[in-house]
C-alpha cells in the first residue's frame, strides 16, 4: 500500500527529554531567538535573510552568521537539542542576526511569503540510503518549486551532501527547473559541519550544488 504524500516524513524524532538546565535555557532562549507558528509568515524583517533548513548541530549557521551581518539566519530545525545548541550559541557569541524555527520545513516554506528570502542553506539532508526510503528525501522537484517561490530574484540555494546518488538526483531536480540557473559547484566558503566530517570519515566527498534564481 503507498503511503500519502502528506505523512511521508524527512525526518525521525528521537530525543531524551530535557534536563532541568536544558528546559530553563530553552525557555529563556526561545522568547529572544524563536519565532513561533504564528509569527512565520512574517519572519522575514527589513534585513534579508537566509533559510538554513534542518541545521543539525548549527555549526554552518553560526560561523555564517558571525561573519555576515548583513543577513538574518533563520534556522529551522525538528531536532531540539540543535535548536537549543545553537540558541545557546547565538548568545554566547553575542548574535543578534539568528533566529530559529522548530518546524518541519515544508510547513515553514508553505507560509512564508513569495520572494521573500534571499538564500537556502540544505546543507547535508539526511541522505536516506535505502532505495525504499528515498521518498522521505527533502530534495525533491516539488520542494524545489516551494523554494523558488520563496527566493527573491537573484535569490541563491546551496545544498551539500555526501551522497553520490543524491546529488545526482537532485541535480536533475535543479536543472529541470527553469527559474534557476547554475553557479560554480563548489563550497563558497560553506563551515564545515558535523554530519559532513562524519562522512569524510567513512572516505565520503561531499558535492556541493549552487543555483541562482533567474528574473
Ligand atoms: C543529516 S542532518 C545534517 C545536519 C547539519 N546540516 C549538518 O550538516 O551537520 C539533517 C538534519 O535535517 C533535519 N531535518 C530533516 N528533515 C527536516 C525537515 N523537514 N524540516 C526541518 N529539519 C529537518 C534533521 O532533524 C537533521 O538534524
Amino acid at each position: 500500500m503507498s503511503v500519502p504524500q502528506r505523512l511521508v516524513r524527512s525526518y525521525v524524532r528521537r530525543e531524551r527529554p530535557f534536563k532541568d538546565n536544558q528546559k530553563t535555557d530553552w525557555e529563556r532562549l526561545w522568547a529572544l531567538y524563536g519565532i513561533s507558528r504564528d509569527a512565520w509568515a512574517s519572519a522575514v524583517g527589513a534585513q534579508p535573510a537566509i533559510l538554513d533548513i534542518g541545521f543539525g548541530d548549527g555549526e554552518a549557521l553560526l560561523g555564517m552568521a558571525s561573519r555576515d551581518a548583513e543577513h538574518t539566519y533563520i534556522g529551522v530545525e525538528m531536532y531540539r537539542s540543535g535548536l537549543l545548541k545553537v540558541m545557546r550559541g547565538a548568545e554566547r557569541e553575542r548574535l543578534s542576526n539568528v533566529r530559529v524555527i522548530e518546524a518541519d520545513a515544508k510547513e515553514v516554506v508553505a507560509a512564508l511569503a513569495a520572494q521573500s528570502v534571499a538564500g537556502v542553506h540544505l546543507f547535508f539532508p539526511d541522505p536516506w540510503p535505502k532505495a525504499r526510503h528515498h521518498k522521505r528525501r527533502l530534495v525533491t522537484e516539488s520542494f524545489i518549486e516551494a523554494l523558488v517561490r520563496v527566493l527573491r530574484p537573484a535569490g541563491i540555494i546551496h545544498m551539500a551532501t555526501d551522497w553520490p546518488d543524491y546529488a545526482t538526483q537532485a541535480a536533475g531536480h535543479f536543472a529541470g527547473c527553469t527559474a534557476l540557473e547554475p553557479l560554480d559547484q563548489d563550497r563558497n566558503g560553506r563551515p564545515e559541519t558535523r554530519f559532513e566530517r562524519r562522512g569524510w570519515r567513512l572516505g565520503h566527498v561531499s558535492f556541493d550544488l549552487r543555483y541562482r534564481r533567474t528574473g
